[in-house]
């Protein structure tokens, strides 16, 4: 028989606890087994997972801990709801049932957001819209020397994750309870013209894909975050009508949107007449993303 040994005489080897865990998880379809098996192993610890290459095996809590992250996960449970927290670019963020899971993907949105902006103006006003755990807006408040970073949000759970967010990371980051389809609220209204960059994720999937996501997605994102309406683009249009009145002539806008959404998300901004500079992105895995636009001088803003 090849693998880890099971056994230091009586007890089981960390080695062999990874190897039957990442087997588990395999077999429950889970997509990156082995690294959710190690990330759960170092959180039953308390310690990193880098650390684990200096553990021989669990103690006794720790491994009864260990099993039963496994099985929550194996049941297919996110990751970051058993841990607690995701990782986004240099921030660890809070979250768990109610708040939208941050992506990868939504990394590098904000990283061509922030490489964007030497051509915005020092200390630039900017505006995460759909904000979620916090994820843009801390990023933001967190890399732009000087930024005043405002995020809006709807949702009161994923309201009470982002202030939590917000207040344990001590950045200048102010909160909106608003909704971007309907009429803008006093303190939004505020900013009307005097933003220079606004990004946003907003829910974007088409309602027709409800079959078809993981069920870590369908089944723990909130609903909210994920279900852009028929054709998935109805938030995104709000968004780029409430970009249009906060951003200043010039302003930048990036919006992330569904990877089959390359042409129709650019579409909606030529077609609006307020934008210029319209183009699309990819990712990192070079699937359509995210589309930007600065907004035109000389056209109303609403
Ligand atoms: C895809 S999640 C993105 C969260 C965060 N920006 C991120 O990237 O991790 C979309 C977020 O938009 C919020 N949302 C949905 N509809 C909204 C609306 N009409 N107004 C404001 N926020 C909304 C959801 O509650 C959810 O938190």
């Amino acid at each position: 028989m090849t693998g880890p040994s099971v056994t230091h005489g009586a007890a089981v080897t960390l080695a062999a606890r990874l190897a039957q865990a990442t087997e588990r998880l395999r077999a429950a379809g889970v997509a990156s087994p082995r690294a959710d098996a190690e990330q759960l192993a170092a959180f039953a610890l308390g310690i990193s997972r880098a650390r684990l290459v200096g553990v021989d095996d669990l103690p006794a809590r720790a491994a009864e801990r260990f099993d039963e992250l496994v099985g929550r996960r194996a049941r297919r449970e996110p990751l970051q709801h058993l841990t607690g927290l995701a990782g986004f670019r240099y921030l660890d963020l809070a979250v768990g049932p109610g708040v939208f899971v941050p992506r990868p993907e939504t990394e590098s949105v904000v990283g061509w957001a922030i490489a964007a902006l030497p051509s915005l103006p020092a200390g630039p006003v900017c505006v995460d819209l759909c904000a979620g755990s916090g994820a843009i807006a801390l990023s933001l408040a967190g890399e732009v020397p000087g930024a005043r970073v405002h995020a809006v949000e709807v949702d009161p759970a994923a309201l009470g994750w982002l202030r939590r967010n917000v207040a344990a990371s001590g950045l200048p980051v102010t909160v909106h309870e608003a909704d971007v389809t309907a009429a803008p609220t006093a303190s939004l209204a505020r900013l009307a013209g005097a933003v220079d960059l606004v990004v946003s994720n907003p829910p974007y999937l088409p309602d027709a894909d409800r079959d078809e996501v993981e069920p870590e997605v369908g089944e723990h994102d909130p609903p909210r975050a994920l279900w852009g309406g028929a054709d998935g683009l109805d938030v995104v249009r709000a968004v780029v009508a409430l970009a249009a009145r906060l951003l200043r002539p010039g302003g930048l806008l990036v919006v992330e949107h569904a990877d089959g959404h390359g042409a129709a998300a650019p579409g909606l901004l030529r077609a609006d007449g307020r934008w210029v500079d319209v183009a699309d992105h990819p990712d990192l895995a070079g699937r359509d993303r995210f589309v930007s636009g600065r907004r035109r001088a000389g056209v109303a803003g609403s």
